[in-house]
């Protein structure tokens, strides 16, 4: 995603040349983000924005308190913050001063109109307390369960398959990017947009529904990326370029779901055990289409491509790290042989099964310690406060927590806070999982807020490596090299994940 654009790089990049003449001691800058007259911090952003995370984990890390003001241009500040006490003070303690905020809201608005993700106070409310009692029904996660074996078995399993035979190279992230599609549609509205099948009839259909959800949501996240305001809201009104784009696909991504509200509502079916998520909103209350449109859509785009980017480094981390995976597929093999009945069938596991797979969980958690979907995360501050660690934040602020600079501090992991290490997740004998703060290992978010389908994630993510590691060896294509990171709403792999699949040697009987 282009961030700035050309001429305001070249401009800047003169402007840096004049400061660095200016610049007599670097040696004896303080800790924090360099601030610039007029620029802010916006020069130092420049340099370092191929490698923006890890810049600015190192500013971060070497902040006493880690914490640090980032200067915009203009009056534009705010706080970014990898100390848990301030996490757990800005999602919990003072919640009600740290919104999503208007800015936020106003930028998303076409796209997500009032959805769960972008609304604050009573709307956000009356979403939330409906979605957090239908997350934690039985039926819904038969439902997922249901749904994820289904998408295994017919498409992922048959495509690992033919990549196998073929020896060809598969782009993994793109693959378990539709596969995370199909799911959550499913999920949302029952519907199979087919993005992972390529072959079957609707799949058409289902791509360009897909396509366009993807472009509605990377031109829209690049609205926050513009220098000025001004210049998206006069291509939204001239209807040209990237903002006509984004209309396009807006429409497209709305007439596909008041097509589907449109048909659910004329053929209400009361009482159904097998409910997505649609109709429970639908029997809750008196939301208008529109409205129910919203909610829908914004469970996809938090469902959407959280899961794959959690995996794809996932996979490429495994790709050099026998040992783990070894330790991996002995525990699928223990599992396998203690539990004789097959609730869905053979190539998924069902739910107690799954509960049984700890260390491939304790895996997956330690993999978005280092690599979270969800990098950064910020809220807007209301009134003026005092952040635990003394850190001062004025009205109309951000603040950003950085989830990412978090899972590598060693001031909450220890020494050995880099390395991959699933073992860290259980106590000392070895056998029980340690819970772990949510405010030092913000992945899911925390507090009033926190993610509703981390549950749901985890299904999704044990499911697929389970049965992928089951069956295949999957190696990435160069796992000496760290991928480039592509940030977009979540941190994904600059150009895919590459891999070569191959049938695993010994496969169990049950196969
Ligand atoms: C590994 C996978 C996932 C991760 C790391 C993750 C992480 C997060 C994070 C960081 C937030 C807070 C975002 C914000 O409000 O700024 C969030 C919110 C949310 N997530 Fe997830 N998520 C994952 C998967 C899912 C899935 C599969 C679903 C749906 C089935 C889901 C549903 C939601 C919803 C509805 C919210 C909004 C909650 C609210 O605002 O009250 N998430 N998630
Ligand atoms: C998802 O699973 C449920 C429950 O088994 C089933 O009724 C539904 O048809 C499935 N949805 C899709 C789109 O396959």
């Amino acid at each position: 995603m282009e961030l700035f654009s050309t001429q305001t790089l070249l401009l800047f990049l003169s402007f840096l040349t004049f400061l660095y003449l200016h610049n007599r001691n670097p040696k004896t800058r303080p800790p924090g983000f360099k601030a610039y007259p007029l620029v802010g911090s916006l020069p130092d952003f420049l340099l370092n924005r191929h490698r923006f995370l890890d810049w600015t984990t190192d500013v971060l890390r070497n902040c006493p308190t880690h914490s640090a003001v980032f200067r915009r241009p203009g009056k534009v500040h705010g706080i970014i913050t990898a100390n848990p006490d301030n996490v757990e003070h800005i999602l919990k303690t003072n919640f009600h001063n740290y919104p999503k905020g208007e800015r936020f809201n106003y930028l998303l608005r076409d796209f997500l109109g009032q959805g769960i993700f972008n609304s604050d106070g009573d709307l956000w409310k009356l979403q939330r307390k409906t979605a957090s009692y239908e997350f934690n029904t039985k039926s819904l996660r038969n439902f997922a369960i249901q749904n994820v074996t289904v998408e295994i078995q017919t498409r992922l399993i048959p495509l690992l398959q033919r990549a196998s035979k073929s020896e060809s190279v598969l782009d993994l992230q793109d693959v378990l990017e539709r596969f995370a599609f199909d799911n959550i549609c499913k999920l949302a509205f029952n519907v199979d947009p087919a993005c992972l099948d390529g072959g079957s009839g609707d799949a058409a259909v289902g791509a360009e529904f897909m396509r366009a959800f993807e472009d509605a949501a990377t031109l829209s996240s690049g609205r926050f990326m513009s220098v000025f305001g001004w210049v998206w809201e006069l291509k939204k009104f001239l209807n040209v370029g990237s903002e006509r784009k984004l209309r396009e696909s807006i429409c497209t991504v709305h007439a596909f779901a008041d097509n589907i509200i449109r048909s659910r509502m004329e053929a209400k079916d009361p009482h159904n055990d097998d409910m997505d998520l649609l109709s429970r909103f639908m029997a809750k209350e008196e939301n208008s289409p529109e409205f129910l449109r919203d909610i829908v859509i914004s469970f996809i785009l938090a469902g959407r491509d959280t899961t794959s980017s959690a995996l794809s480094w996932f996979f490429w981390i495994l790709s050099s790290r026998p040992d783990v995976k070894d330790k991996i597929i002995k525990e699928i093999e223990t599992v396998r042989a203690s539990c004789e009945k097959r609730d869905y069938g053979e190539a998924s596991f069902g739910y107690e099964e799954l509960k049984e797979l700890k260390y491939l969980h304790a895996a997956i958690t330690e993999s978005m310690r280092l690599y979270p979907p969800v990098h950064v995360d910020t809220m807007a501050c209301l009134n003026d406060d005092v952040l635990p660690d003394g850190t001062g934040i004025k009205k109309n602020w951000f603040v950003t927590y950085h989830t990412y600079a978090m899972g590598r501090m060693e001031s909450i992991w220890g020494s050995d806070c880099v390395e991959f290490k699933p073992e860290r997740w259980f106590d000392e004998e070895g056998g029980v999982f340690r819970t772990e703060s949510p405010f030092r290992y913000p992945v899911f978010h925390a507090g009033a807020r926190m993610c509703l389908g981390k549950e749901m994630a985890y299904i999704q993510m044990k499911s697929i490596v389970a049965a992928a590691m089951e069956r295949f060896e999957i190696d990435a294509v160069d796992k000496d090299t760290c991928p480039e990171q592509h940030m977009s709403l979540t941190l994904r792999i600059k150009g895919g994940l590459p891999v070569r699949v191959r049938p695993r040697e010994c496969v169990m009987s049950t196969a």
